[in-house]
């Protein structure tokens, strides 16, 4: 099966009732277990690569991986996703490596920590939509910071993230702000602030509503229903792992994730895209650990690596039937780039998301304020 754009599967995961995770990979065999894990489960997958993950691996050599993954595995429709690109420059270096799907992350200014003003995300977002629509490719925005509701502070795990104190106002989405974004940007996808943040860090207990403001997404979904949703910072964190890791010498401070059944809820509250990869990264850790100290005089890494790639493959298998997509890979409509473009183009994904030429005169430098909602 050829690549899909990430709109055909977000609206047949809506029209569905189902969620996608969309999972971070850096090496071959991240790739292999996400792969084996959409066969297993028949589901759909998101293969997304960061920043971090283009300069680990190299350009050259993710492109060829993801194009090997999709001719091993024709059954399965493969997104090929950019997350949290930090400047248009970067979506256009993804397009032109075959990325079926950009983030725009202009929540942040192009430094990726500081917080950006509003018509600047709006400004940087609606120029990446113009030259990817027109490409096919589809994009997803971000509206509001990633961190804790906890500590009122950004995110410092990941190289990608806000610093320091932030406001509640910037931790939260404003509903009446992503109606005017979404219709402004004409983005295909909706990444939402409401106190996920990334990496293992996330909750310091089992979170409430006032620390995950699911009811924040539902308030978004009730303005904007037919707009997908996505949750940034979505792995669940789970006890076992860290339990695993510690066992073996690890060190991890006892943490909390988002639970599956809150993202289940963000699910029937339009949430279609759900970014994980913490848990794989978890995952994969602790069953080095393991391997390792069962068997110090092994020096193999396919020793460890083996392991390491099924214990991937099961938190992903997980997640799959967690999040409902497991099953719908066989009815997901193969759309191709050319016929998004034409799509776009003739307006069937409304007047907002056509090409258009006004918007390079947005194009300009973030103002390095907060984002005033
Ligand atoms: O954006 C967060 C993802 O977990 C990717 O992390 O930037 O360390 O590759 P990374
Ligand atoms: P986690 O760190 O919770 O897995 O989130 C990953 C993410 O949001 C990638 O964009
Ligand atoms: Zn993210």
């Amino acid at each position: 099966m050829p690549f899909i754009p990430l709109r055909p599967l977000l609206d047949h995961a809506a029209a569905n009732g189902y969620g996608v995770c969309a999972l971070n990979v850096n090496n071959m065999e991240q790739i292999q277990s996400i792969m084996e894990a959409a066969r297993a489960t028949k589901s759909p997958v998101i293969v997304q690569a960061s920043r971090g993950a283009r300069k680990y691996t190299n350009d050259i050599f993710l492109r060829n991986l993801m194009q090997a993954a999709a001719e091993l595995y024709p059954e399965i429709p493969f997104v090929m996703h950019q997350d949290h690109g930090n400047a248009p420059d970067t979506c256009i270096s993804a397009i032109r490596m075959g990325f079926t799907s950009v983030m725009m992350d202009g929540s942040l200014e192009e430094d990726a920590k500081t917080p950006a003003g509003y018509e600047y995300n709006v400004a940087v977002t609606r120029e990446v939509v113009n030259i990817a629509h027109r490409f096919g490719v589809s994009v997803e925005g971000e509206l509001g910071c990633l961190g804790s509701l906890e500590h009122g502070t950004g995110e410092k795990e990941d190289g990608h993230g806000a610093e320091g104190k932030l406001t509640m106002d910037q931790l939260l989405t404003d509903p009446d702000q992503a109606v005017d974004f979404v219709k402004r940007t004409g983005i295909d996808a909706l990444a939402v602030a409401m106190g996920t943040s990334h990496g293992a860090y996330k909750f310091s207990k089992k979170p409430t509503g006032d620390v995950l403001a699911m009811g924040t997404i539902e308030a978004i979904h009730k303005k904007i229903p037919n707009c997908h949703l996505v949750m940034h910072g979505s792995s669940s964190v789970p006890k076992n792992l860290i339990d695993e890791i510690n066992k073996y010498g690890g060190k991890i401070k006892e943490t909390y994730g988002v639970p599956v059944e809150e993202i289940q809820r963000g699910i029937r509250a339009g949430v279609r895209k759900i970014n994980v990869d913490t848990d794989n990264r978890l995952a994969i850790t602790a069953s080095i650990r393991k391997s390792m100290t069962e068997k110090p005089e092994e020096f193999d890494p396919r020793y460890y690596l083996t392991p390491s790639r099924l214990a991937m493959q099961k938190i992903c298998e997980e997640r799959m039937r967690q999040f409902g997509q497991a099953g719908h890979a066989p009815s997901v409509p193969v759309v191709t780039l050319d016929q998004m473009a034409k799509d776009y183009a003739a307006g069937k994904y409304g007047e907002n998301a056509k090409p258009t030429n006004d918007a390079a005169q947005h194009k300009g430098k973030g103002t390095g304020k907060a984002m005033a909602h």
